[in-house]
């Protein structure tokens, strides 16, 4: 059962930690969301839920992989087991954390393999010349299944397959060997290419190619705080979702991440690190490209109607579009800076997906890393052919929904009773203070203890109406079949667990927590 590799350096580490976090949510779900509930009336309760449930939840997942990897455990339903032996219920519950990493990356890694292509037909100058309505035209009929006398869509196919191999190639290099060397080329670049685009962005002026506006309108729309709004729910929900989302926390992947920590290094510094990391990717650069571009070129009201669509909209169709504004040298420049930064914001989070099947599988079953690598390319391949071949249907959009949105908030309100109550605030506190490089504010003991908890149960009531109405909508059967699918793959994913905790339950259960 040998699964005792390490993070090659610190460094590697956070941006690691930072490149599971900073995702396509960063840039194309943010800003979707904001302008969808408000702009300025998202920003207050976006960041008090990342005040009083990111960063604790942070600290909390980072705490609970580094105890776990201590007993030699890499996912999270032995994770949770090894902190609570007596119940049966943990290792179930952690499910959820191999669960929600092999539904997303189904559609994720779908929508990772756009950016590739798109990186590709900006170089070839696709786009030059093409009206708006061509350009997103184009988009439809990239990933319409009508198109194709066969029923395939042959490109987007093509591309996905080979996103999926990169992704399959890079984790079989193991984790200093693979998933941190891509994290330490990819996550400057996308800085520098959000930068590059950010600038660009900020200082459109009205008049120029035909902007309307100037970019700091868009800027003015997203950051005047308008306090009427506060008092939505459905605007708190949309922002805690997206504080999940962009975080990653609740998936089951900082455990994983953390528990390759070895035992007496910092935690608490290198968790405040990486979120902080991520948030200065999504509110500072991911706010400064897509909304004063977008804004800039097409003004508030017709920005806020095409995000009712959804958010890839913008991103696809209409960006590629106003950056021919800028001639072909500049549209390509920005294109490649685009869809690149996409691209790596997307690889160095979907590859986080496929750590703890990939150390669940070592763990329990001794699995050799390329086989377990191997294996989560081929699951996510099966799981992702409903997304691909059903996306208007809808099967994309619903495996978002139950495995990117629902099971987050989900897993992350039973595993801060496990830690805060069951586990034990004082065990739990000198876990996250243990090898501290910083101190951690004592404050955030009583938040992990009492406010988290509490926000959680507020924000899984407040969703309770919402699940409800979209049990009840009326659906295509393509949807129901991705239910089933999801469905099984919990059940699937449980009996595995089952098997592995029969094998050594002496083991398992004799270790002291
Ligand atoms: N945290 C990742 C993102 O934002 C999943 O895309």
């Amino acid at each position: 059962m040998s699964n005792t590799e390490n993070w090659g350096s610190r460094v590697g580490l956070v941006l690691a930690m930072a490149g599971n976090a900073v995702g396509l949510g960063n840039f194309l779900r943010f800003p979707v969301q904001a302008v969808q509930n408000g702009g300025g009336a998202f920003i207050i309760p976006y960041l008090v839920c990342f005040l009083l449930m990111g960063i604790p939840l942070l600290w909390v997942e980072w705490a609970m992989g580094r105890f776990g990897g201590r007993h030699g455990h890499h996912s999270t339903p032995f994770i949770m087991h090894q902190m609570d032996p007596r119940r049966a219920l943990w290792k179930y519950i952690g499910v959820f954390g191999i669960f929600t990493n092999l539904a997303v990356a189904a559609y994720y890694c779908y929508l990772e393999s756009w950016t590739l292509s798109y990186i590709w037909h900006s170089i070839a100058g696709t786009f030059i010349g093409q009206s708006a309505d061509q350009v997103a035209g184009f988009f439809s009929t990239y990933v319409d299944v009508g198109v194709s006398t066969t029923g395939i869509p042959y490109e987007a196919v093509v591309f996905w397959i080979l996103c999926l191999a990169l992704n399959t190639w890079i984790l079989a290099k193991g984790l200093s060997g693979g998933v941190e060397k891509v994290a330490k080329i990819g996550m400057p670049l996308l800085i520098l290419f959000g930068v590059i685009l950010a600038i660009r962005g900020v200082t459109l002026t009205a008049g120029e190619n035909g902007a309307i506006n100037d970019g700091t309108v868009g800027l003015n729309f997203l950051w005047t705080p308008d306090y009427s709004a506060m008092w939505s729910g459905k605007v708190w929900l949309a922002a805690a979702g997206q504080i999940f989302f962009t975080l990653s926390v609740g998936m089951g992947t900082i455990q994983c991440y953390a528990s390759y920590v070895r035992k007496k290094d910092d935690i608490a510094l290198n968790a405040m690190s990486a979120g902080w990391m991520n948030e200065f990717v999504e509110v500072v650069l991911g706010a400064a490209v897509i909304i004063p571009i977008s804004i800039g070129y097409l003004g508030i009201d017709k920005v806020v109607e095409l995000t009712k669509t959804g958010g890839l909209g913008l991103g696809f169709k209409t960006l590629p579009y106003l950056f021919t504004q800028w001639g072909p040298v500049l549209a390509a420049v920005a294109g490649v800076c685009w869809f690149g930064l996409l691209f790596f914001a997307g690889v160095t989070s979907s590859l986080a997906m496929g750590t703890p099947i990939m150390g669940f599988l070592k763990d329990e079953f001794g699995w050799k890393h390329k086989n377990a690598a191997w294996f989560f390319g081929g699951v996510v391949f099966l799981l992702g052919l409903p997304c691909v071949f059903w996306f208007s249907e809808g099967v994309f959009d619903e495996f978002d929904y139950w495995a990117g949105t629902v099971s987050l908030v989900v897993f992350a309100l039973f595993e801060i009773i496990l830690f805060a109550w069951i586990f034990g605030m004082d065990k739990g506190w000198n876990e996250i203070n243990a090898g501290a490089d910083i101190k951690v504010p004592v404050i955030f003991r009583y938040i992990i203890q009492y406010i988290t908890p509490l926000f959680l149960i507020g924000v899984f009531i407040g969703s309770l109406p919402a699940i409800w109405e979209k049990m009840n909508e009326d659906v295509p059967w393509q949807v129901w079949v991705g239910r089933v699918i999801l469905l099984s793959v919990f059940f699937i994913t449980s009996w595995f667990v089952y098997v592995a905790y029969q094998k050594r339950r002496k083991q398992l259960d004799t270790v002291k927590p």
